[in-house]
């Protein structure tokens, strides 16, 4: 499974990074604004900034929600950097430009996917990655994982190369249940990445080899 973090933030990105398991990033404008990146030309400065830090896919989303607005940003987008991904939103011009995309064989992301008939279509589309978002499912009481389940259950049949990309990933055990299901990507926050390194009986049998070994020496 990879692993993309999802943050605009440069510090996090370069923890993840120097880790040495990140395989891409993942942004979006609420996370661009967290982090204060406003204006057009600093957001795609920000992309380039990722861009140059992780090796892997990075993410970035148009604004447009008209075939041709979408194109024409996309292709903006994807002219910054070798990296990018055109992040594009689950509507009926998202598909289309998709399509449109996939077929230049520029690399793309459908996003905000809530549902399998919606996951189908980005996969019909020719959609590189389609992100599902678990954890806005999870918050009004519907299963993200079994989305996810049932996603890789269609895609299986079919033999679709489109990758299932588990986003909104909340917390740790989201991870492992992606990883169990079968999840091509996920991307969640560093926080969550963090969380699979824990273990007590990792920490106390550090604690116990370096005490035998100052008794040794
Ligand atoms: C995915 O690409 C989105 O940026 C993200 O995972 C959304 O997560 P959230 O629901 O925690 O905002």
């Amino acid at each position: 499974m990879k692993f993309f973090i999802d943050t605009a933030n440069l510090e996090q990105i370069k923890e993840a990074q120097a880790l040495g398991i990140l395989d891409g990033v993942t942004t979006n404008p609420s996370l661009m604004a967290k982090e204060g990146i406003t204006g057009a030309g600093n957001i795609l400065q920000h992309y380039v900034d990722i861009c140059n830090i992780v090796d892997g896919d990075v993410s970035a989303e148009v604004i447009a929600t008209d075939f041709d607005g979408m194109v024409k940003e996309g292709e903006a987008l994807a002219a910054l950097h070798p990296q990018i991904v055109v992040k594009l939103p689950m509507i009926a011009d998202g598909v289309k430009a998709c399509k449109y995309f996939s077929d230049k064989g520029i690399k793309t992301n459908v996003t905000l996917v809530f549902s399998a008939g919606q996951a189908l279509l980005a996969a019909k589309a020719g959609a590189t990655y389609m992100s599902p978002f678990i954890g806005r499912l999870d918050d009004i009481s519907t299963d993200g994982l079994g989305l996810i389940s049932e996603i890789r259950h269609i895609y299986d049949n079919y033999g679709f190369e489109t990758q299932i990309l588990a986003a909104s990933v909340r917390h740790t055990m989201h991870i492992m249940d992606c990883a169990k299901i079968g999840a091509d990507v996920m991307t969640g926050p560093l926080s969550a990445i963090k969380g699979l390194l824990k273990h007590p009986l990792t920490d106390i049998g550090l604690a116990q080899f370096l005490a035998d070994y100052k008794r040794g020496n």
